[in-house]
């Protein structure tokens, strides 16, 4: 499947539409708002949610159909950008998800020459995300526990991956020192 990538325009009234259509058309369980309403929708595009000095949007479209979202925040000086990805439901587990963090990865690293560093957040238990970050080379760096809450039940530990450019230039992957409390000193009792 061959995928292309656009920009979305949110403040044209298609383009909008075509969002509000996207995002109340599909369950993200894994989201804060797992089932987003038209309304919901409508009002996260015009708070500027998606287009914006700092956020940008793009479609991922194949053979006509918007198959994916990707949303790119915290663009600028001296920022880490974040992101947000989000496939169609039927077209989960084929690969996408992957194509996806690819692109935009490296079109953060192209777009942004200060950029050194690229992070996602996303909830534990997120399987598809989780591999989909160690396949495009992100590296696990935070375990937030009950970090996620959730509507009711017991919130869910959250995970923080990110990639550096220059792991990324490299093809190379940097761990985290895990193991740095071993050279804390302080006085002794
Ligand atoms: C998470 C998401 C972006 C992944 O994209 P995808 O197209 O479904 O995933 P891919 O087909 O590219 O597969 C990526 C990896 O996840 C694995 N995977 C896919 N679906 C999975 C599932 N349901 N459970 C466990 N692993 C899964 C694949 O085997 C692959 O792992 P591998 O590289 O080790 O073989 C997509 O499922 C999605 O949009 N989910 C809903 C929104 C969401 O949770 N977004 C993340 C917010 S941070």
């Amino acid at each position: 499947m061959e995928i292309t990538y656009r920009r979305s325009r949110p403040d044209r009234r298609a383009e909008a539409d075509a969002l509000v259509a996207f995002l109340s058309g599909h369950d993200w369980p894994f989201h804060g708002t797992p089932r987003v309403s038209a309304d919901q929708a409508a009002r996260w595009i015009s708070d500027g949610h998606f287009d914006g000095p700092a956020t940008r949007t793009f479609w991922m479209t194949a053979d006509g159909e918007d198959v994916g979202l990707i949303r790119l925040m915290d663009l600028g000086d001296d920022e880490t950008p974040l992101f947000d990805l989000r496939i169609a439901t039927h077209h989960r587990g084929h690969g996408l998800g992957r194509q996806a963090l690819t692109w935009l990865t490296r079109y953060l690293f192209d777009e942004f020459a200060e950029v050194t560093r690229i992070e996602g957040t996303t909830r534990q238990d997120n399987a598809a995300m989780r591999r989909t970050f160690l396949h495009c080379g992100y590296v696990k760096e935070a375990h937030y526990r009950q970090a996620w809450p959730t509507d009711g039940g017991p919130a869910h530990d959250a995970v923080g991956y990110a990639i550096l450019r220059h792991d990324w230039r490299t093809g190379t992957v940097t761990p985290p020192r895990w193991d740095d409390e071993r050279d804390l000193s302080g006085p002794t009792a």
